[in-house]
C-alpha cells in the first residue's frame, strides 16, 4: 500500500472566537502535513467547524442571533484565521453542510440496521457545558470536573449505541497496535478507563429540548448528539463511503486533539466506526494543554491568548517556531510572551539569525556575493566535519519529526546550528582571508557553511515555511519543489559555485527587554558611578588586559538573582561570574563575543571562582554587554 497522509484537526466549536489552544493544534498539523510532503508522501490535511449542539444554541441566544447566522459568523472567522497562521488545509468541513449530514444519517441507520442501536429510558447526570451524561465516579466531588459545575438530573427516553458490546475488541485493538494513541501517557489512560465496565452511548437529544442537529433517520423526533454527528466529519470530508479520496486517505488517517477531547476519540469514535463496518483511524495523536503564566486560560480570567495579536507583535514564524519548541507533545505548557521573547531572541535572532547573517555577509565580503568554488582535495584535508553533521541532524529530525516530537526535531536542527556557529569559530575565515595562500581553505569554509544554512533552510521549512522561503532566495535557489525534500536537502554539494546571493538580511530582529532595576545583591559587581573617575597614566591603562571571547557556556547561580556563571573561550576557557542575570537570560549569550578584563585577580562570588570580568555599558536600569564591531580572533588583545 502506498504511504499517504491525512491529517486532522478537532473540528471547533463556534461558540467562541479561535485562540492560542486552537492555533496550536492546527499549527501542529500543519507542520505534521508538510513535514510529509517533505518525505515525498501524499498528504491531506482537513480541519473545520463543529456547529450543532446545545452549546451552539445558547453561544447564539446570548448574541440575539439565530444559530445558523450564528455558525456562519464564527465560523467564517476560524476559515478566515487559517491563511494568516500559513496553515495549508485541503479542506474545511462544516457540520452543518448538507453532505456531511447525509453521511451521519447513513452511518446511525447503518449502525441501527445492525442492531447495535437501542431506544430506552435513562436518567443521568448531564453537563450541559460537556453536552454529556456523567457517571457518579467520573465526576469530582459531584462535580463535571471540566466545567467545576454540578451536573443536572435528567431522565429522558434516548437512543443509545452498544458501545459496550466493543470493549473487549477495542483493548485488544490497543494492545495489538502500541502507537494507535500516543503518547503512551494517554493510551494507558485509556486502556485505564477500559478496565471498568464500559456504559452504552446516549446518542440522542429530544427535539423537545433541541432542535439544532441532524435529525436521527429512524425518528424524526430526535436530533444526533453533537458528538457522534461531529466524529463522522472524519470521513464526510474525504467522500465516505465511495469517494475516491475516502479510498486514498482513509487507510492513512492520523488525528490530532488535546487530552480534553481523549474519551470521544479514543473510545467513541473506535466503536463507532467498529460498528459501522469501517476500518478505524490509524494514530491518535494527543497533545497537552496550554496555560497562560501557569494558569487555566478562560475568558473570565481574561487571558485568552489572540493568534493574531501575537502574530502583530512577535511575526508569524517566530510564533509557529516558539509553540513547536516550548510544547513537548503531550505534556501541558505554559505560555508566556516573556519566554516567547526569550526564545526569539536566543534561538532565532542570536544562533539562527546571527549564523545566516554572518555566513551572507562573508561570502559577500570575500567573494563578491558568489558561491565559491570548493576544492575537492582541501575540502578533504580541512575536514570540517559539516556535512557529517548535517546527516546526523536530517536522521535526528526525521525521527522526532515523524513521532510528533516536534521540540526534538528541532533540537536536533539547533544542534547543527551550533556546530555551524562553531566551525565559523575555529576555522576563523576573516584570518584566512588575510592570506592569499589560504584562499582555497577560505572557499572550502564558506562554501560548506552555506551547504549547512541550505539544509537548515530545508528543515524548518514545516514550522517556518516563510524563513525557509527568504532563506532559500538568499542563498540563490529556486524556492520550490526540490529543495523542500528531504532527501534532496540531505544531498551535500547542491550549491553551484559562481551562483550570485542576494544581499544579507536580518531573518529574526531581536526584540528589546524592559528589565526591572536590579536591587542590591550580596556579591555582584557595584554599579558604576555616574561621574568620571580619576585620570589615569596610559602606563596605567595598559595594565589591563582586554581580550575578546566567546561565551561557550552560561547558566544561573542558584541563590543569587544576579549572577550568571560563564564559561569563555579566549584560546583558553575560563569561567567568569558576572552580574547580568537579570539583563541577559544564559542562553541568549552562549556563541556571543565579549570583551573581558583577563588579568583580574580572581575572586569567588556565591562559591565560584572568578577569572575575569565581562565589560558592560551600565545606564541606570540598563545593563549593554560590550561587544566587538565584526567578528574577531578569540583572545585578541583590546588596546
Ligand atoms: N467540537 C469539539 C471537537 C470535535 S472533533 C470531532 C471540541 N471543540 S473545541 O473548540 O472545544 O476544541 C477543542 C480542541 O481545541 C482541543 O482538543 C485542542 O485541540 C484545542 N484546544 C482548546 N484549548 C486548548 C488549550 N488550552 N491548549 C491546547 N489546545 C487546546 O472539543
Amino acid at each position: 500500500m502506498a504511504e499517504r497522509f491525512y491529517i486532522t484537526t478537532p473540528i471547533y466549536y463556534v461558540n467562541a472566537k479561535p485562540h492560542l489552544g486552537h492555533a496550536y493544534t492546527t499549527i501542529v498539523a500543519d507542520v505534521a502535513r508538510r513535514f510529509h510532503t517533505m518525505r515525498g508522501i501524499e498528504t491531506y490535511f482537513l480541519t473545520g467547524t463543529d456547529e450543532h449542539g446545545d452549546k451552539i444554541v445558547e453561544a447564539a441566544r446570548s448574541h440575539d442571533m439565530t444559530p445558523k447566522a450564528y455558525v456562519d459568523h464564527i465560523s467564517q472567522m476560524f476559515r478566515e484565521l487559517w491563511p494568516e497562521l500559513d496553515i495549508s488545509n485541503d479542506n474545511f468541513i462544516r457540520t452543518t453542510q448538507p453532505a456531511h449530514m447525509a453521511v451521519v444519517e447513513r452511518i446511525l441507520q447503518e449502525i441501527y440496521d445492525r442492531g447495535d442501536i437501542y431506544f430506552s429510558e435513562y436518567e443521568g447526570l448531564y453537563c450541559f457545558g460537556c453536552e454529556r451524561f456523567y457517571t457518579e465516579r467520573e465526576l469530582v466531588e459531584g462535580k463535571c470536573p471540566d466545567h467545576d459545575k454540578a451536573p443536572e438530573v435528567i431522565r429522558e427516553s434516548n437512543y443509545f449505541f452498544k458501545m459496550s458490546k466493543y470493549q473487549d475488541w477495542l483493548i485488544d485493538h490497543i494492545q495489538r497496535h502500541p502507537d494507535f494513541i500516543r503518547p503512551e501517557r494517554y493510551r494507558n489512560e485509556v486502556l485505564a478507563f477500559l478496565r471498568d465496565p464500559l456504559d452504552d452511548l446516549c446518542i440522542s437529544r429530544p427535539k423537545s429540548r433541541l432542535q439544532w442537529g441532524i435529525t436521527l433517520p429512524f425518528d424524526s423526533d430526535y436530533v444526533t448528539y453533537v458528538w457522534f454527528d461531529a466524529l463522522v466529519n472524519y470521513i464526510s470530508a474525504l467522500g465516505f463511503p465511495d469517494g475516491e479520496r475516502f479510498n486514498r486517505f482513509w487507510p492513512h488517517a492520523q488525528h490530532v486533539v488535546a487530552k480534553d477531547i481523549l474519551k470521544p476519540h479514543g473510545i467513541y469514535w473506535p466503536t463507532m466506526l467498529k460498528a459501522a463496518g469501517v476500518p478505524v483511524y490509524k494514530h491518535l495523536n494527543v497533545h497537552g494543554y496550554w496555560n497562560v503564566d501557569q494558569t487555566k486560560m478562560s475568558k473570565s480570567i481574561g487571558n485568552v491568548v489572540a493568534p493574531l495579536e501575537m502574530i502583530k507583535d512577535y511575526g508569524l514564524d517566530a510564533f509557529r517556531f516558539f509553540l513547536m519548541r516550548d510544547m513537548v507533545f503531550g505534556l501541558d505548557s505554559s505560555f508566556s510572551e516573556d519566554q516567547l521573547v526569550q526564545r526569539i531572541n536566543a534561538d532565532l535572532a542570536n544562533d539562527l539569525g546571527n549564523l545566516f547573517s554572518r555566513v551572507v555577509t562573508m561570502t559577500h565580503k570575500y567573494f563578491q556575493g558568489e558561491v565559491p568554488t570548493l576544492d575537492p582535495g582541501t575540502d578533504k584535508t580541512l575536514q570540517l566535519g559539516l556535512e557529517a553533521a548535517a546527516a546526523q541532524a536530517i536522521v535526528d529530525y526525521e525521527t522526532a519529526m515523524a513521532r510528533f516530537e516536534f521540540h526534538k526535531g528541532l533540537k536536533a536542527v539547533w544542534a547543527f546550528i551550533g556546530r555551524m556557529n562553531k566551525c565559523i569559530d575555529v576555522s576563523a575565515p576573516w584570518e584566512l582571508a588575510k592570506r592569499a595562500a589560504s584562499r582555497k581553505e577560505l572557499s572550502c569554509v564558506i562554501y560548506n557553511l552555506l551547504e549547512g544554512l541550505r539544509v537548515i533552510a530545508g528543515l524548518v521549512y514545516p514550522v517556518m515555511p516563510a524563513t525557509a522561503r527568504r532563506m532559500q532566495t538568499h542563498l540563490g535557489l529556486d524556492a520550490e519543489g526540490a529543495f523542500y525534500r528531504l532527501d534532496t536537502i540531505g544531498k551535500w554539494k547542491t550549491l553551484v559555485a559562481g551562483t550570485r546571493l542576494p544581499k544579507s538580511t536580518t531573518l529574526f530582529p531581536r526584540i528589546e527587554v524592559k528589565s526591572a532595576i536590579p536591587s542590591d545583591d550580596q556579591g555582584a559587581p557595584p554599579p558604576l558611578s555616574p561621574e568620571l573617575r580619576p585620570e589615569i597614566a596610559i602606563d596605567d591603562f595598559a595594565k589591563v588586559d582586554l581580550r575578546v571571547a566567546t561565551v561557550v557556556h552560561a547558566e544561573p547561580i542558584p541563590k543569587a538573582k544576579k549572577l550568571l556563571k560563564l564559561e569563555v573561550d579566549m584560546g583558553e576557557r575560563r569561567t567568569i561570574v558576572s552580574g547580568i542575570a537579570q539583563h541577559y537570560k544564559p542562553q541568549d549569550l552562549i556563541g556571543r563575543q565579549v570583551i573581558i578584563v583577563a588579568n583580574l585577580k580572581p575572586v569567588k562570588l556565591m562559591g565560584v571562582e572568578s577569572r575575569g570580568m565581562l565589560l558592560a555599558a551600565v545606564d541606570g536600569d540598563n545593563c549593554t554587554l560590550a561587544t566587538m564591531d565584526a567578528l574577531t580572533r578569540l583572545g585578541a588583545r583590546i588596546s
